[in-house]
């Protein structure tokens, strides 16, 4: 479904004076350019652990056809979900990088069934909540993949941490991005204040250069991203958006193009910087796929910071109390009015 030009909306661009681009990431987190007023040493050497699993992840998913990370582990994890060998190598990689200097406590992680303590001494005061390697069904035919990650300040200095220091809403985030292995490998954060900003990986170098400084998301978008081969099981009210996003009615910017990844960090990524919608809806028992402490809320993060909406379809996914680690919610991430335009057909408003 091919959008006429007068469809096109203006993606993000770059502010005219680039005044930053080509910076290091390390650079710009130490300068406290990421808006955190209290970037302590603490804070800014977490989030510099953080960068060191992505270079070391990516490395890892460059060589994965020749470095025989390819394939399943023949376990399951606490999803009941085949575990391949490079969500494997990338869980165990970020277990031992925050391992290492003791500012997290603890890791929450969707290859993890149980929360796990990193570091009891009482000055570790992160919580790290991480989906080591998104959209593993398409890590061996060479599509897109990616690692998404949140960082929670504990609550008081206590030794080690506890289940329920996860339990927090989103909207309690300190930091959140995600790095995404595609045609090269980019890593989007944001500290919530200070603006997202994104960083593309020069490997012949080893580091991150600022390439994207304040991503805003469009107003709206004009395209649509959302599996369509699961429509059989949306409630009718997702039904009837569906169709109607797919109307021939051009003086209102439809039909939307159709896009999906079938990877959240590449159909989040496309839409952050394009505006549009993306949605993994609930079925009709309510219950959704993807994960609100590591995959849901990050991206909520992330997308309010830019200027965009996440809602469950209904609610706010940022002020959401989890229930469990892996507690799922569907989700609904994009433009504000692509957003709202699907509340309302959620509302039985439309
Ligand atoms: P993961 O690989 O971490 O389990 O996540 C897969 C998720 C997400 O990346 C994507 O949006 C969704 O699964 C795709 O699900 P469908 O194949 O049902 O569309
Ligand atoms: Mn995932
Ligand atoms: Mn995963």
């Amino acid at each position: 479904m091919s959008l006429s030009s007068d469809h096109q909306h203006p993606s993000w661009r770059p502010p005219e004076s680039p005044s930053r681009i080509g910076i290091t990431l390390e650079t710009y987190i130490l300068e406290g350019m990421l808006g955190f007023p209290a970037a302590t040493g603490a804070f800014t050497s977490l989030l510099n652990q953080l960068v060191l699993t992505a270079k070391l992840v990516t490395s890892k998913v460059r060589r994965a056809g020749l470095a025989n990370v390819l394939g399943y582990t023949g376990q399951t994890n606490v999803q009941g979900e085949s575990v391949q060998k490079l969500d494997e190598v990338a869980n165990e990689t970020l277990l031992s990088v925050l391992g290492r200097q003791g500012h997290c406590a603890a890791m929450v992680s969707e290859e993890l069934g149980d929360m796990r303590v990193l570091s009891s001494d009482p000055r570790a005061k992160y919580l790290v909540v991480v989906d080591p390697l998104d959209g593993s069904s398409n890590i061996d035919v060479n599509i897109s993949i990616g690692t998404i990650f949140g960082v929670l300040r504990k609550e008081e200095s206590k030794a080690g941490a506890e289940p329920s220091d996860f339990l927090r809403p989103g909207r309690d985030l300190l930091a959140a991005g995600y790095v995404l292995y595609g045609s090269s490998t980019l890593l989007v954060i944001t500290t919530g204040l200070g603006g997202v900003h994104g960083f593309t990986y020069d490997p012949t170098v080893g580091e991150f250069f600022l390439s994207h400084e304040d991503i805003r998301i469009p107003e709206h978008g004009a395209t649509y991203s959302i599996n369509e081969g699961h429509s059989a099981r949306w409630p009718e009210s997702v039904r009837r958006w569906n169709a109607w996003i797919k109307e021939d009615a051009k003086p209102e910017g439809r039909p939307y193009g159709a896009r999906y990844v079938g990877s959240l960090v590449a159909d989040a990524h496309r839409t952050l910087l394009k505006g549009g919608i993306f949605a993994y809806p609930a079925d009709r028992s309510g219950q959704g796929k993807l994960r609100l402490l590591y995959e849901a809320n990050p991206f909520a993060f992330i997308f309010e910071a830019a200027g965009g909406k996440a809602s469950t379809g209904i609610e706010r996914v940022l002020d959401l109390t989890p229930r469990s680690l892996h507690e799922r919610v569907p989700l609904v991430l994009g433009s504000p009015r692509d957003v709202d335009d699907f509340e309302q057909f959620m509302r039985g408003e439309r």
